[in-house]
């Protein structure tokens, strides 16, 4: 059973990778400073695996509690840091807390780990490429100039990874750069929390269909699309947290490419915001209250993957599609209107 260090645990996309990764056979162990989730995440992890992982509550921006723990925990093989804040327009408003938080946390980890082989996985974005040239976009696509200071967290992060890997070879790193990641746990037991009024897409969905919001905004519906909204590529919460236990396979057994590598993780399809509408009302059987609305500033218009790649090189491929998604997300929604986990 080895042992894999989750920062960010409790988060959305944490607390999927925890479950998957300890019915894979890992041990996860959560960091977490529950800046932006809830220490009862942990109760509901354990109803789905009916095992408790181990937890740390501190800041990873706390370089000697970071060193701390990976003194005490010798015998954790491998990381995948998804710690770090997320938000796009908060961004734009307090860049110095997404530079901080983002680099501090990293760059503190990286270096408790300088003396110890580990692998490593890091939580990138399609948001690397803005609006790419050519659909589907490979990973060897251009990364264009960031759209605001989180996408260039990622920009940057990627190229200190990638620096660190070619410089120390006690590391071997993979990125993965995420598409639109949505829904939620089959069990329903645990999904994205969003505090305040959602940013996504998905959530937002389902927390007006619940009543908790009046009406969704489709931003923009002149675009140049099949139906003038915009497409991106959903992809399953689960079908993301299963390519991160891939990654680790991938880096226990070696990555042939080097100690470097990212691979884009989608479904390779493109739905546009009509589209989904559409799929969640199918599934859910409610009428969406929605209207269409101007463009939102620093929209990318449309942005599908190439997930060859990920097929070939690390062995994974999305089995769930967007009805999947849109069905698992709205019976989250319906479990935490009735067991709410924030107060
Ligand atoms: C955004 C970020 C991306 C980040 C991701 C994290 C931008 C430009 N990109 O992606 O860097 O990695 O979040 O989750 O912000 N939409 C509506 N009405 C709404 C909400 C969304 O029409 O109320 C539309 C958007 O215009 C977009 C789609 O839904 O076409 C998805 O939006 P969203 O969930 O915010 O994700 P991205 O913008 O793709």
């Amino acid at each position: 059973m080895h042992k894999i260090l989750v920062t960010g645990g409790t988060g959305f996309i944490g607390s999927h990778t925890v479950v998957e990764l300890y019915q894979a056979g890992y041990t996860p162990i959560i960091i977490d400073n529950l800046s932006n989730s809830s220490i009862r995440i942990l109760d509901q992890i354990e109803k789905i695996i009916d095992y408790r992982p181990e937890f740390h509550q501190f800041d990873l921006c706390d370089e000697v509690a970071v060193k701390n723990f990976v003194a005490n925990n010798p015998d954790i093989s491998g990381a995948i840091h998804f710690a770090a804040s997320k938000a796009v327009g908060e961004s734009v408003l307090k860049p110095l807390k997404y530079y901080h938080n983002n680099f501090f946390s990293l760059i503190n980890l990286l270096n408790a780990y300088q003396d110890t082989p580990i692998n490593f996985v890091f939580s990138s974005s399609c948001t690397v490429y803005g609006q790419p040239d050519q659909l589907p976009v490979s990973e060897s696509a251009p990364v264009k100039t960031a759209e605001s200071p989180y996408g260039n967290t990622k920009q940057i992060a990627e190229e200190i990874l990638q620096e660190t890997a070619q410089a120390y070879d006690n590391y071997q790193i993979v990125s993965l750069r995420y598409f639109n990641p949505a829904g939620a746990h089959s069990s329903a037991l645990i999904g994205e929390l969003p505090i305040g009024v959602p940013q996504n897409l998905v959530p937002f969905i389902t927390q007006t269909a619940i009543g908790k919001r009046e009406k969704l905004t489709v931003f923009g519906g002149d675009y140049d699309t099949t139906d003038g909204s915009c497409v991106r590529d959903y992809i399953h919460v689960v079908d993301l947290a299963k390519a991160h236990v891939a990654a680790i396979q991938l880096l226990e057994k070696g990555n042939p490419a080097g100690r470097y590598d990212v691979f884009n993780i989608g479904t390779g399809i493109g739905y546009s915001v009509l589209e989904a509408i559409k799929a969640f009302e199918k599934t859910s059987g409610q009428q969406l209250n929605y209207e269409v609305g101007p463009r939102r500033d620093g929209d990318i218009v449309k942005v599908w993957g190439d997930v060859t790649k990920s097929a070939e090189k690390l062995g994974w491929k999305a089995e769930l599609g967007i009805e999947e998604m849109m069905k698992s997300a709205w019976a989250w929604e319906k479990y935490i209107q009735q067991n709410p986990l924030v107060d």
